[in-house]
């Protein structure tokens, strides 16, 4: 491993959250995934609280959609200790829409129930797309998209909500929006959250706790204490490090410039 990846190493014991006494959503130990002779998830312990908001930063290639294919329930895990709550919905880096469905039909895909449309509706008006409910997916702007699919994950009520770099594809401008709606979303409903992104700034901004994943292993973690309303200068101890932990990659990966007035 990397030796400057032991920077937050120190930090008591590293995947594993004080939990208030609560019992936690996710509950990970000594997962390890290999594809072939490649190991690629190594011996992993990860505990995350109901209602937290946890950021998993690491360099490409390092394991994070790997974790978070095995937290949804998309890869195997060959009995292994690992504890997911069964309702948790995905969102990923492009919005997965299927073409040829309604925007209120995507939101209400395998939804059952009479009052699946309005239930589809209020999601969608939750996002700011009530307006938008009749619409075809190939009518939207990507940040339009990436809306619907948050509603289509919201709809079911997940206690666990995973996020695979949902903002990536997204401009500057549309992403600090879309921060404020997550963070909105996220207090309204309150489910767990693991967050993949390469930008720390997003990190810093949204997250109770950051994670760094390094080769499978995390690497490095810090909960961030800062109410989200006055992080902005704040919390620049926390960027520089995870920036030096990272070395630097998250620049190049396009930092956007860190979101003012998201309130606590
Ligand atoms: N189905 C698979 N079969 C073989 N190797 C795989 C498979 N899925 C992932 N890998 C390998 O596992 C490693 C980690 O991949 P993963 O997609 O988890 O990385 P990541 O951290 O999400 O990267 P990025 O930031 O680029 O999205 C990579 O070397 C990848 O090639
Ligand atoms: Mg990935």
């Amino acid at each position: 491993m990397d030796a400057r990846l032991n920077f937050l190493s120190d930090a008591a014991p590293v995947g594993l959250a004080p939990l208030h006494g609560e019992p936690p959503v996710v509950r990970l130990r000594g997962f390890t995934r290999r594809f072939g002779e490649n190991t690629i998830i190594h011996d992993l312990n990860l505990d995350i609280a109901p209602g937290e908001f946890v950021a998993l930063l690491g360099r490409s290639g390092s394991g994070k959609t790997t974790l978070l294919r095995t937290l949804a329930g998309l890869d195997g895990t060959d009995g292994q200790d690992v504890t997911v709550p069964t309702s948790r919905a995905v969102v990923f880096q492009d919005a997965r829409l299927l073409p040829w469905k309604k925007v209120w039909r995507n939101v209400a895909l395998g939804l059952r129930g009479p009052d699946v449309r309005q239930r589809a509706e209020a999601a969608l008006r939750e996002v700011g797309l009530g307006h938008r409910m009749d619409a075809w997916p190939l009518t939207l702007s990507g940040g339009e998209a990436q809306r619907v699919a948050l509603a289509r994950a919201l709809v079911r009520e997940p206690s666990l909500l995973l996020l695979d770099e949902p903002f990536a594809a997204l401009d500057a401008l549309t992403r600090i929006r879309m921060h404020d709606l997550v963070l909105d979303l996220w207090r309204a409903h309150r489910p767990a959250v693991l967050m993949v992104t390469h930008d720390v700034d997003e990190a810093v901004a949204l997250a109770d706790r950051i994670l760094v994943l390094d080769e499978g292993r995390i690497a490095a973690q810090d909960r961030i204490s800062i109410p989200r309303g006055e992080r902005g200068e704040l919390a620049r101890p926390y960027r520089e490090k995870f920036l030096q932990i990272l070395d630097g990659t998250a620049r190049a990966d396009g930092v956007i410039p860190f979101p003012h007035g998201i309130p606590a």
